[in-house]
């Protein structure tokens, strides 16, 4: 049974803490970095008295020193998931695998945000297939100890026939046909993530913004 995250990209913990109250069935919060900057690991140990897991998304990416820093800092806060970035290299991320205990830490592959030309800028070469990379810097990840990878709707299906069954793959840009894309370039419903094999589906934006949460969190239960 996959898992749903609510992506709280809300400007306070006031409003975080107002959403979370009208949603309650929730499990698992995502705290990125506007928030966590904001609020710090206050907010956390308050969604965790709630009995709701933080995935903390902060998407590290440093010398190996200062990731296994932050990972035990996290998993001494009591965060369940938590974000390092796979281009930080093998060292970094094995780590930062060896500090995580029983904190989850997924790696971020390619950003959603970089296009083959980006991508291609960045690393100095041709990057004809970003799938690849995808899968290259997964197949890293996982060897290095991580739990899984976070992966767009669009690359999860080559991801979970490339990774076997067992690791989490965490997907974003989540929508139901009725919502609108906002920003997200690759968006896939519910029901696509799922059969195509994500662990955890993450919804910012059609939630945060809607006017009866509740309501679309429950669709999208039924529908995961
Ligand atoms: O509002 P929306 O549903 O688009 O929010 C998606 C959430 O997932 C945001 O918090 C965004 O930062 C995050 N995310 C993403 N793409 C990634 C990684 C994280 O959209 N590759």
């Amino acid at each position: 049974m996959a898992e749903l995250i609510v992506a709280f990209d809300l400007p306070s913990g006031r409003e975080a803490l107002a959403l979370a109250d009208r949603l309650p069935r929730l499990r698992w919060a995502k705290v990125g970095p506007t928030l966590f900057v904001r609020e710090g690991p206050a907010l956390v140990r308050e969604f965790t008295a709630r009995g709701v897991r933080v995935f903390l998304d902060l998407k590290w990416h440093d010398i190996p020193n200062t990731v296994t820093g932050a990972v035990a800092a996290a998993r001494e806060l009591g965060v369940a998931m938590a974000t390092v970035h796979c281009l930080g290299g093998f060292a970094m991320l094995q780590a930062a695998a060896g500090a995580a205990g029983d904190l989850a830490l997924v790696g971020v592959t390619v950003l959603t945000s970089h296009a083959s030309a980006d991508f291609e800028q960045v690393m100095g070469r041709g990057v004809p297939d970003l799938g690849f990379e995808a899968e290259r810097l997964a197949r890293a990840a996982l060897h290095a100890g991580l739990r899984g990878v976070v992966a767009s709707g669009e690359e999860v299906g080559l991801l979970r026939e490339a990774l076997g069954a067992d690791p989490w793959i965490v997907v974003p840009g989540i929508r139901l046909p009725t919502d609108g894309t906002d920003d997200q370039a690759r968006t896939v419903s519910p029901e696509d993530a799922v059969r195509r094999g994500a662990t955890h589906l993450v919804v910012g934006r059609p939630i945060t913004a809607a006017r009866e949460p509740r309501g679309i969190y429950e669709r999208l239960l039924e529908a995961m």
